[in-house]
């Protein structure tokens, strides 16, 4: 449904708001098809955005594939071992029924976490006060026909003196608080409208008739699972060892909101990790340490960041006979005082490999040489079994959604009031040059300045020249789009050869000889 993406109105969610507008102005993120009044769901990445997005993916890749765990070994006292893919969005239509997710796509529901019922969406309904006044007392739910429906009129009767009917799906989820599920004794019971049932449909080749019906993935996992045995008989892979991929997932969420957060076209970084079921939980543990660890590691440290496991009710279908999941989870500006889920790492068992082994009919075992029975050459009889995975998947939008959230700061005594405070690994203009004004040689020295860092620097990101604007207004637009360090050629580097050094996060500025900006940009970047 075309239209802009909902956002409450809390003291929060106003900070939610100027994060979006600074998004925008900056180049970050826009609304996708803006210039038609946008696709509620869809977001588009500016020049800022997509590289700061291609920054954290890139960082991912590196600490995940390239070197993974950064050299740490795992529980088995060896160094991890993961393998890269990328797999098709589009996969034979048979890997979502394996999956369970064509079952389970069928139309929205919600449950309530007191009675264990569940509901169809679009058939709850809820009685509020007739005159629509704000009131704190609770409203009704109902589904129409069930007994439900007069118990509750009955309650709300008493409750407000005259009601009125309304659709749930017309009351924005913060106010479910309020809402006593159609069995319930207690109100906010019912969760979110569940999104795992609904997949995008598309159609293969010309006819486009049920038989070429195909889905876009709504996650990338799978993709891994049904090359596992590929994998493995083309690369010299042994158990234990992981696989990761990155790309797009798409899901027809019923109620998009919060900016990125909740999205129908999104990235996932998502590792799926084989390991014999016995290290099971072992493995598990480590990744939900290193998981963390690493969200800390691009500058989500301190309060906002923490693991939660989640619940027996919470797990997944595939989860559930496992060591569990546990959430890693950021405080969002919209979910403050609770968090929102970044990452999730999951003890998948071995559903996924036995699912599609019963479905492909395609023996998906790993044969392990170097376990089972001593032998008396000294060898090991070998062992075979489907590897158990833990799986830590990760939100790459929600990931650059908090990277935004928790840099964005607000300082009415700076150039400009409001800056991002980006981690210099992943800010997508590393640096600026400047000349204090636009003579007396001063661009001049300042577009070399410029190209000398820009050699070094362009791989990683971005270096900025700009000679227009008072030095003020160039410092505040580089604050805002969250470059760590501007310079400045001044009247006194064309006597000394020393140019000025702007800290973004502090204001302050130094001067450092023009010979040694590019080692020192490399010092402080880490590059
Ligand atoms: N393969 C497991 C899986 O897909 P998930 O918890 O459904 O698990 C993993 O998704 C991650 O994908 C989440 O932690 C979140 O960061 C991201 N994600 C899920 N749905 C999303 C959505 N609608 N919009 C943006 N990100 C989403």
């Amino acid at each position: 449904m075309p239209g802009g993406a909902t956002v409450g109105a809390s003291m929060s969610t106003k900070s939610l708001e100027k994060i979006m507008a600074l998004c925008k102005r900056r180049g970050f993120i826009y609304q996708a098809s803006d210039i038609y009044g946008g696709l509620n769901g869809f977001w588009d990445y500016g020049p800022l955005g997509a590289q700061l997005k291609k920054n954290l993916r890139d960082l991912w890749w590196h600490d995940v594939v390239m070197e993974p765990c950064n050299g740490a070994v795992g529980p088995d006292g060896r160094p991890v071992e993961v393998v890269g893919l990328d797999t098709c969005i589009i996969q034979h239509p048979k890997v979502w029924v394996a999956s369970g997710h064509t079952d389970t796509f069928n139309d929205p529901m919600v449950d309530c976490r007191e009675t264990k019922a569940r509901y169809r969406f679009d058939h709850v309904q809820v009685y509020v006060p007739a005159d629509g006044a704000e009131t704190t007392k609770p409203r009704f739910a109902f589904v129409a026909g069930t007994p439900s429906e007069a118990r509750q009129r009955k309650k709300a009767d008493k409750a407000f003196g005259t009601v009125s009917v309304v659709p749930l799906a017309s009351l924005p989820v913060e106010s479910w608080a309020r809402v006593i599920a159609p069995d319930a004794d207690s109100p906010g019971t019912l969760t979110e409208p569940r999104a795992f049932n609904l997949m995008f449909r598309t159609y293969i080749g010309a006819t486009a008739t049920e038989d070429d019906l195909a889905y876009l993935r709504p996650e990338t996992a799978q993709g891994i699972f049904v090359q596992f045995k590929n994998v493995i008989d083309s690369t010299r892979v042994k158990v234990p060892f992981g696989i990761a991929q990155t790309g797009k997932a798409f899901r027809n969420e019923v109620t998009p909101r919060n900016f990125t957060f909740r999205s129908r076209e999104f990235e996932q970084m998502e590792i799926e990790f084989f390991c014999h079921p016995e290290q099971a939980r072992d493995w598990y543990r480590f990744w939900c340490a290193q998981r963390l660890a690493w969200w800390k590691t691009v500058g989500l440290a301190g309060e906002n960041l923490r693991v939660r496991e989640q619940t027996r009710d919470e797990l997944a279908h595939y989860a559930r006979d496992g060591a569990g999941t546990s959430d890693i989870e950021y405080r969002f500006p919209f979910t403050d005082p609770d968090f929102g889920e970044i990452e999730g790492v999951a003890h998948r068992a071995d559903f996924d490999l036995a699912t599609h082994q019963k479905h492909s009919k395609q023996k998906l075992e790993y044969f392990d040489a170097d376990r089972g029975e001593l032998l008396p050459n000294g060898g090991r009889k070998g062992e075979r079994y489907l590897p158990h995975v833990i799986e830590p998947s990760a939100g790459l939008d929600r990931g650059v959604l908090a990277l935004l959230c928790e840099a964005f700061t607000e300082d009415a005594s700076r150039p400009s009031p409001e800056l991002l405070k980006l981690h210099p690994r992943l800010a997508p203009i590393k640096a600026a040059v400047f000349p204090l004004v636009a003579k007396e040689g001063m661009p001049e020295v300042s577009a070399r300045l410029h190209r000398d860092i820009a050699q070094r620097l362009r791989r990683h990101g971005f270096v900025e020249h700009d000679v227009k604007a008072s030095i003020g207004k160039r410092y505040a637009r580089m604050d805002e789009a969250g470059c760590p360090y501007c310079f400045t050629i001044d009247g006194q580097t064309l006597q000394d050869q020393t140019v000025t050094v702007r800290d973004r996060d502090t204001g302050q500025q130094e001067r450092i000889g023009l010979d040694h900006v590019v080692a020192y940009l490399g010092d402080k970047l880490g590059v």
